[in-house]
């Protein structure tokens, strides 16, 4: 029998696509998850995908009770932890609900992994902790920060888990620092952004899917007077199920080696808002209008992974091409 591995979040974005990779690779996943962005449909599709059931419970990381009976009744190796708020925009407006949510409820995983005796826990990081960013490609070791509520609460999310590996070596955390996720599963099944009305997406990739679909006329360009070669600002966007493959190698690497890590899940690439916008009407076959807008607030530059330590500690590498990411979001979103 594999390790049972639970999964706050498990419903969403990420998590579903994990789920998927996680069963590939022997664990057995169990959802925690409050359904407040994701897709009822999620946990069906993934038992499609996997061939079973997959275990579902329907419960919110603020009700510690609801997390000390999902802890009792499955007793996982180790947690994945995915639920959060992520909307930076919204962040700074609800700073109270992002650091309730996201640093509150880290808490609450936590003290119900002491309680039932798990000690291992991979955390979902991201690149925002480098705030605006000193060195690029951006290195684990580069200066940290952040620019709204949003990236406060994963930076601190990361300082109490070092704490806790710190004091306690029982302990065993895998901090996951992701780049910008984007793309869907190659079988179709899974919703590449199931986002909710009630908080539409920011992305990049959910508004030129929109553009496409004619939910919207054009994509407005925030910014085109970057220091940048064409003026708009650089990411690093990486597919989703190399993100998903990335939680599988850090739990393989947390499980055998006993050691926490703190890595970059990105390509090493990067690629500017026209370049995404070029890759993506390449993808879809239709021209994506563009207008130039405001530079956003909060936004920065240039931003991409030194992949080195992912590659070195966990044998991580990105498999999927921009091409890609932008076929599969568009097979699904279409
Ligand atoms: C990418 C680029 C925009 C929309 C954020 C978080 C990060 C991570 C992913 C969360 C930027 C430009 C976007 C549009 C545009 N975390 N853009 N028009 O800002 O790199 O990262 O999301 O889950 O922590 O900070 O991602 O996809 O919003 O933007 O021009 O309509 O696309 O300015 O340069 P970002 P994004």
């Amino acid at each position: 029998m594999g390790a049972t591995i639970l999964l706050t979040g498990g419903a969403g974005y990420i998590g579903a696509h994990t789920c998927v990779a996680l069963d590939t690779a022997g664990y057995i996943p169990v959802i925690f998850d409050d359904f407040s962005n994701a897709d009822r449909n999620t946990p069906a599709r993934i038992g499609q995908l996997t061939g079973k059931a997959v275990t579902v419970v329907e419960g919110n990381i603020l009700d510690k009770q609801g997390l000390a009976r999902a802890f009792a009744d499955y007793q996982p190796d180790a947690v994945i932890h995915l639920a959060a708020r992520k909307a930076v925009g919204q962040s700074a407006k609800h700073p109270f609900l992002y650091i309730e949510n996201n640093a509150a409820g880290l808490i609450n995983v936590v003290g119900a992994m002491r309680t039932c005796g798990t000690r291992t826990i991979v955390f979902s990081s991201s690149a925002t902790v480098y705030g605006t960013p000193a060195i690029l490609p951006i290195p684990e070791t580069a200066p940290l920060g952040f620019t709204n509520p949003y990236g406060f609460t994963k930076l601190i999310g990361e300082q109490i888990l070092d704490q806790i590996a710190e004091a306690d070596k029982d302990w065993t955390v895998g901090i996951l620092r992701y780049f910008n996720a984007a793309g869907a599963h190659g079988s179709g099944l899974l919703l590449p952004h199931p986002e909710h009305s009630s908080q539409p997406a920011e992305n990049l990739m959910p508004r030129l899917l929109g553009v496409a679909q004619g939910t919207s006329d054009h994509l407005k360009i925030f910014g085109n007077d970057w220091d940048t070669p064409d003026g708009t600002p650089i990411r690093d966007y990486i597919h989703i199920e190399d993100i998903a493959r990335g939680h599988v190698l850090s739990l393989d690497a947390l499980m055998t080696t006993q050691k926490s890590h703190t890595v970059n899940l990105g390509t090493g690439d990067g690629c500017s808002v026209l370049q995404m916008v070029a890759a993506f009407q390449n993808a879809c076959g239709r021209e994506i209008p563009c207008q130039i807008a405001p530079r956003r607030g909060g936004d920065i530059g240039i931003c991409y992974a030194d992949v080195r330590r992912a590659r070195q500690i966990l044998g991580f590498e990105a498999q999927f091409s921009l091409a890609e990411i932008c076929a599969s979001a568009w097979a699904v979103g279409a």
